[in-house]
């Protein structure tokens, strides 16, 4: 009986990455926005139990915004892990992260006790692409390629857009923006003036006490980043921020030994304002990061890059979570033998 236990166990954790690629969709590809919608469905349908998909908001261009929403169904209030990505249309490996995260933890949640644990106590919040519109327009043709910004027109004719990570009620146009609307860091003329940023901010207020942490993803330079963006406004929680972030940062480098640099936003990069990660902390959320990913120069990340990118990424973003997840919760990998049996039993029933 033990040897069986034990033999199923080997099994169950020894396959590294079981099963990565979900049917024929390729996470090593960048994929098109109607791609996206499709695999979006395809999740929700191929894990029922798990997933939902919460339209949030509507795009200039009068498309839907939405969500992954991801966890065990449990009567409990749950606590919330948000990620977003694709708030800038260039960044086109940062919505292949979201797409690969999304994948990795409904493959592994069955065998591993801690990803398990983390669905029962909190949702994952994951959108894949926040600015729709600009991600359409950057695969458009090779000259929007490097677009930016959303794709509502500006206040004077002929320019088009606002920076989404400039136009949150944080600081709003003080730092690092523009108020020209031909400038790619043209910061809208208010706070939230765009509606992308206002179904963010209009969706976080609503449960603004159930944010466990915030990551925005992005690119590039491998960078970790904290707030605040004004050099001269230290956020309370500093040194947490730092520690927690230098832990990613080693969790990433032990995957493909890359180097991310931590800090402050305007320790590491330049002084900036409006941004979400400012505004997600000035909320109350204490683990707000902007992570950019690979590489260090530019947005047009080869593909063939993309899997180790999203491989030592997975494990920075895991190690954020998972920290801010233990301190409600407690640690433990939860290896308690009552759970290694509802583990065996789940992978018994799916095996059959
Ligand atoms: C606005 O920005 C555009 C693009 O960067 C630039 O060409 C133009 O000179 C700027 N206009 C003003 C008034 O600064
Ligand atoms: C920070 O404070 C110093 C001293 O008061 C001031 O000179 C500087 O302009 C401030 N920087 C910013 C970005 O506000
Ligand atoms: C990371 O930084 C170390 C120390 O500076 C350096 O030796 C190493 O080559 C860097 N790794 C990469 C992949 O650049
Ligand atoms: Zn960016």
């Amino acid at each position: 009986m033990l040897k069986l236990v034990g033999f199923s166990l080997l099994v169950l954790f020894s396959s590294e990455r079981p099963a990565t690629v979900e049917g024929v969709y390729d996470y090593y590809k960048y994929h098109p926005m109607s791609e996206i919608g499709v695999w979006m469905v395809q999740m929700k349908e191929d894990h029922p139990d798990l997933v939902t998909r919460v339209e949030y908001g509507t795009t200039y261009e009068k498309r839907t915004i939405s969500l992954l929403k991801i966890g065990l169904k449990t009567n409990a209030i749950k606590k919330i892990a948000w990620m977003d990505c694709g708030i800038h249309a260039s960044e086109w490996i940062a919505p292949a992260f979201c797409q690969y995260f999304v994948n990795q933890i409904l493959q592994s949640y069955k065998t591993d006790a801690k990803i398990r644990r983390m669905m029962e106590n909190l949702d994952f919040y994951v959108t894949p692409v926040l600015n729709v519109d600009g991600y359409i327009y950057s695969w458009k043709d090779s000259t929007t390629r490097l677009w930016r910004k959303n794709r509502k027109p500006g206040p004077s004719t002929g320019c088009y857009g606002t920076d989404l990570d400039l136009n949150f009620d944080a600081n709003w146009g003080n730092l690092g923006a523009s108020f020209n609307c031909s400038s790619d860091t043209f910061c809208g003329t208010n706070p939230e003036s765009e509606s992308e940023v206002k179904a963010v901010a209009d969706l976080v207020r609503k449960q603004r006490g159930n944010f466990l942490c915030f990551l925005s993803i992005q690119s590039f330079g491998q960078l970790i980043l904290f707030p605040y963006g004004d050099p001269n406004d230290t956020v309370p929680n500093y040194n947490e921020l730092m520690k927690v972030g230098q832990d990613a940062a080693e969790a990433i480098k032990k995957v493909h030994g890359q180097n991310y640099t931590v800090g402050s936003f305007p320790n590491v990069l330049y002084p900036d304002s409006g941004s979400i990660r400012d505004w997600a902390r000035m909320q109350g959320i204490r683990f707000s990061y902007t992570f950019k990913l690979r590489d260090k120069g530019t947005f047009q990340l080869p593909e063939d890059q993309i899997q180790p990118a999203c491989e030592e990424a997975y494990r920075g973003a895991l190690r954020v979570i998972t920290h801010a997840h233990d301190q409600i919760y407690g640690g433990g990998a939860a290896a308690t033998a009552a759970t290694l049996w509802t583990l065996l039993l789940a992978a018994g029933v799916t095996l059959m």
